[in-house]
């Protein structure tokens, strides 16, 4: 099952509608990518759900060193590299993580 925005083919909405609407139990994998706004909704869906552990998540950061190094990449608390341990999670290592609650920039900041 799949969305898009203008109707075009699948579902016409937003994938958070259609999650809601259907039954997930039925999915044994579910993979989500684009905005992180979106896949936070997806992501608070699918725990609400405790289906999170059987979703996949690409995640954005932004990119200094690109292999391991410097730490512009973490996601805290656990320090989770998007551009080494990732950028694809499974939603069990972003439960208590800042997903989506905040971000480096380009200064670390
Ligand atoms: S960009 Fe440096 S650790 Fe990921």
């Amino acid at each position: 099952m799949w969305s898009a925005n203008d109707g075009g083919k699948g579902y016409s909405g937003f994938v958070t509608d259609i999650l809601n609407e259907i039954d997930i139990s039925g999915y044994d994998r579910i993979y989500t990518c684009g905005p992180e706004i979106m896949m936070a909704r997806v992501f608070e869906i699918l725990r609400d759900a405790d289906a999170h552990g059987r979703a996949e998540f690409s995640l954005h950061r932004y990119f200094k060193c690109a292999i391991g190094v410097c730490g512009a990449c973490c996601i805290d608390p656990h320090g989770l590299r998007v551009c080494k341990d990732g950028p694809v999670f499974n939603g069990e290592l972003l439960v208590d993580s800042e997903f989506w609650g905040y971000k480096r920039g380009a200064s670390g900041v």
